[in-house]
């Protein structure tokens, strides 16, 4: 069997494959404490459930624009803009089935082989896959613990070449729950005006935030609506990870060519599930206040236990819903210590260094699970490291 070249530069997101090895462990009989896949653990609002049955007897069956429905299109421009400030057009917005292949579509869209783009580290790993697959060649700018997750405006600037073509950012960030402030956006933003770069700014987690923090949109510095592309969907804040459901908000004739990469890959995106969008977005929003408020209450419970492990030295995020503890204190490589708090704890976890080079000594929770489970994995590996 022959496998293309291409194939060699792919890379792949490590919680599934971790959660498969967990589900294998519970088939065995074991007890697992889930806290490795990015997942609220609550059920999409039944007014959004409604909306997708209303949908589907009303015929919202058949295939769509490649972009979206118009209505939806509509919607997305006219909430998304007045929450970040900004004024969007329908036909800047495509919608896609989830939010991830909008990085993939947004990367094949813009980058030729050999271009050079920086993207965070430690980060979402299908940045780096999607570069690469591109031809392109993925360059990782280090996110520093002592900075909150955040980055040296010194080391951004020294990764900048003739080559490079593009900036991904992502705040809230996965897999640290760091945030990117005012003054970093305004220092990328002059940078990529500067030298001409393209931005991919991933807000999915734009509206999980903590502590009075606002998430902002770097499209809302001067110059930057022209070359930013917001990534963004209702999988996180919804609970709508099944539904398959993103989109992206560009400059119109980006998105022209996005919608045309779409038509080429899925056609559309499935139509009932695009009303159950316009449901989401126009229907009460108190239930994600609440979600935003319970995963609060569980950070502040998983901080506090994560540096009641010996080893363990655990920043307190203000986004997402992942913690990364600093775990060189255990003495072991990340992913020696994520296998043995799977394996002999019973607790699944992602090693950091998934997540990149720069991830090597971290180790990610998610915390979208119950206080009552949250605790039962602190506890069991504490035990396990004690
Ligand atoms: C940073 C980040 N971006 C994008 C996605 C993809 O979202 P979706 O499930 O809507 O494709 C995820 C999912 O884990 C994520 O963590």
């Amino acid at each position: 069997m022959q496998i293309a070249q291409r194939i060699d530069r792919l890379g792949t997101e490590t919680s599934f494959v971790v959660l498969a090895r967990a589900r294998e462990l519970e088939a065995q009989g074991k007890d697992i404490v889930h806290l490795e896949i990015g997942e609220p653990d609550f059920d999409t609002a039944p007014n959004i459930v409604d909306a997708a049955k209303r949908a589907l007897d009303a015929g919202y069956t058949h295939y769509g624009p490649a972009a979206g429905l118009p209505q939806f299109r509509k919607t997305i421009a006219e909430v998304e803009g007045a929450r970040r400030g900004l004024e969007f057009k329908p036909d800047m917005v495509v919608v896609t089935p989830g939010a991830k292949p909008i990085m993939y579509y947004a990367i094949m869209a813009t980058i030729n082989p050999g271009d050079e783009v920086i993207y965070p580290n430690p980060g979402f790993p299908i940045y780096e896959s999607a570069i690469e697959l591109a031809g392109g060649t993925a360059v990782p700018l280090p996110l520093l613990e002592s900075k909150g997750f955040s980055f040296n405006i010194e080391d951004l600037k020294a990764l900048i070449t003739k080559k490079t073509r593009m900036i991904v950012i992502n705040s809230p960030q996965n897999p640290t729950g760091g945030i990117l402030s005012q003054e970093d956006l305004r220092e990328i933003a002059e940078l990529a005006v500067k030298h001409d770069l393209w931005v991919l700014t991933d807000e999915i987690y734009g509206r999980v935030t903590y502590d009075g923090f606002k998430n902002y949109t770097i499209a809302s510095y001067p110059g930057m609506m022209d070359r930013t592309i917001i990534l963004d969907g209702f999988s996180k804040t919804y609970a709508m990870t099944g539904w398959r459901l993103g989109y992206g908000i560009m400059p119109r004739l980006l998105a022209e060519v996005v919608a045309k990469l779409q038509t080429n890959v899925a056609s559309c995106t499935a139509s009932f599930v695009q009303m159950a969008g316009i449901e989401a977005l126009t229907g009460p929003q108190q239930w994600v206040d609440d979600v935003v408020e319970e995963f609060r209450r569980r950070r502040d419970l998983i901080v506090d236990g994560m540096n009641s492990i010996p080893g363990f030295k655990c920043h307190k995020p203000l986004g997402a819903f992942y913690v990364f503890p600093n775990t060189t204190g255990t003495g072991m490589d990340s992913r020696t210590l994520a296998n043995k708090i799977l394996n002999e704890g019973g607790v699944a976890c992602l090693s950091g260094s998934t997540f990149g080079k720069y991830g090597e000594g971290y180790v990610r929770f998610s915390y979208a699970n119950s206080m009552q489970n949250i605790e039962k994995g602190i506890e069991r590996i504490r035990k396990l490291l004690s």
